[in-house]
């Protein structure tokens, strides 16, 4: 946890891009969720797709455990945010956008009845024993048939130390396996990222509806 904190104060957040994601904007419409439904974006950093997503017309349901990141995207973005909650779990809203601030794995079962949610650099961000229980926070607290948007890395994991984690295609299908239904919308080679001393870098874009 310390880490991420480091991470922010040293400003080493190279995860954080100034456009919004472009496989977002082009796999969102299979998402195929009604403009007022309230979109999940968990451990959301100070990520502008959850601009892009608003736009669409959907609430935003940011999750993210560190108050400079929270504070990044309200200031930045110009909107003016108001706070309540307990120290554990604070809520930070303006218009559209909720941020809760907290521990995701700490978050009350059942606490959001989320319509969809918004994968990028969140899973792969997580240690690879903590996946199960991060699956386990989606179906916690999403709807029965909502639907997410999930974008992977994946590399040789010996090649580097993560974060971000190597994740496999079949590790996504192998861990959404109970009680959802996962369909690969793309597949991509990564050739930019062999720069970073990486081989075989591809990224995958999956569609997961929850039962
Ligand atoms: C790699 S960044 C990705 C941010 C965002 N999804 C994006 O695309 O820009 C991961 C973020 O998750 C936050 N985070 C890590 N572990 C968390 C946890 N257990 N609960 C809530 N936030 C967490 C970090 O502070 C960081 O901002």
């Amino acid at each position: 946890m310390e880490f991420w904190h480091n991470r922010w104060y040293e400003q080493q957040i190279g995860w954080h891009k100034t456009v919004f994601n472009e496989l977002l904007v082009k796999h969102w419409p299979a998402i195929d969720v009604p403009k007022s439904c309230q979109v999940m974006v968990p451990l959301c950093g100070k990520s502008l797709d959850m601009l892009w997503l608003a736009k669409q017309g959907h609430t935003i349901v940011g999750l993210e455990m560190v108050e400079q990141a929270v504070e990044a995207f309200f200031f930045e973005n110009k909107l003016d945010y108001s706070s309540r909650g307990s120290n554990s779990h604070i809520r930070h809203t303006s218009g559209p956008f909720t941020i809760i601030q907290g521990n995701l794995f700490d978050l009350e079962d059942g606490i959001l009845q989320a319509d969809a949610w918004y994968d990028r650099a969140a899973m792969i961000a997580i240690e690879i024993p903590e996946r199960p229980a991060y699956v386990a926070q989606i179906r916690s607290q999403t709807k029965h048939g909502a639907t997410g948007l999930l974008i992977t890395f994946a590399y040789p994991q010996e090649q580097m130390q993560g974060p971000p984690f190597a994740l496999e295609d079949e590790h996504v299908i192998q861990l959404y396996s109970d009680g959802f239904e996962v369909e690969c919308l793309e597949r991509l080679n990564l050739d930019d990222d062999k720069e970073r001393g990486l081989s075989n870098v591809t990224s995958s874009v999956f569609k997961i509806t929850r039962n």
